[in-house]
């Protein structure tokens, strides 16, 4: 269970909230993954916010390269410094506002592994072109090309996200069945590239408006192993709610 807090909580902000949310998650942690995703400069202090927990830390996107000329970016080597285990790599928002590509993203997937950073690789279609019924062809087409030259080894690393776009920060979820659907088509593909073995210990997870009275639906939905949370990460009380709904499931 991974929250994207996007570009929001400043430091303190963000440090008040992971004090809140500790004790709420402390036994979905022995069975869930619970991480957050804070911007880049609010990681140093929640990076000290979580000292001595098992809530992991990740960062919201990465460069592919280790240094150098590129204004604005930032290297997995500097986000392993400074204590983070993962990353939010090719999240819509970044392909719809900043131009990134499959390409990038398949550059800065490798960049992440290598490094030691456990990328969290985002796909998925728009309204438009679930309308058009072309989700099959959107999303295995985001998910070969991000993922292109990986080894299976190297695909244990990787977690999947499936974001439908029409249902980021609108409220709009997608059913159980929905999700289920393009999560098996994506364990599918994954099957064929790189084996049974690496695609059945993937995870892929669901994100879009995933919230407290969804969770446990969703969750239930036998690909879909975790989730990326937006906006409901940004309260204790609903992102600790998520993650134990995890945890009783898996449970
Ligand atoms: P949301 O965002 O939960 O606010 O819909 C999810 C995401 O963009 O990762």
């Amino acid at each position: 269970m991974a929250g994207n807090w996007k570009m929001n909580l400043a430091p303190d902000a963000g440090a008040a909230l992971l004090a809140q949310l500790l004790p709420l998650v402390a036994d979905a942690t022995g069975a869930v993954d619970v991480v957050v995703c804070p911007p880049y400069t609010s990681l140093s202090a929640a990076a000290a916010a979580l000292q001595g927990s098992d809530v992991g830390l990740g960062a919201q996107n990465c460069h592919w390269e280790d240094s150098g000329a590129f204004t604005g970016e930032v290297a997995p080597g500097m986000l392993l410094t400074i204590g983070c285990q993962w990353v939010i790599l090719g999240h819509s928002e970044r392909r719809l506002f900043f131009g990134e590509t499959d390409e990038g993203v398949n550059r800065r997937t490798k960049a992440a592994l290598a490094a030691g950073l456990r990328p969290i690789v985002c796909i998925g279609e728009t309204l438009e072109e679930r309308d058009a019924e072309r989700v099959k062809d959107v999303v295995l087409g985001q998910l070969d090309r991000g993922l292109q030259g990986l080894s299976s080894e190297q695909l244990a690393s990787v977690s999947v996200a499936y974001e439908p776009v029409w249902a980021i920060g609108t409220g709009r979820t997608a059913t159980p069945e929905q999700a289920q659907e393009v999560h098996g088509l994506i364990r599918g593909r994954l099957r064929q590239s790189f084996g049974d073995a690496a695609a059945d210990g993937v995870r892929i997870q669901y994100g879009g408006s995933m919230k407290p009275d969804n969770a446990a639906e969703l969750m239930r939905q036998i690909d879909i192993d975790g989730g990326l949370i937006g906006g409901a990460s940004l309260k204790a009380a609903d992102f600790a709610a998520i993650a134990n709904a995890a945890r009783d499931v898996a449970g």
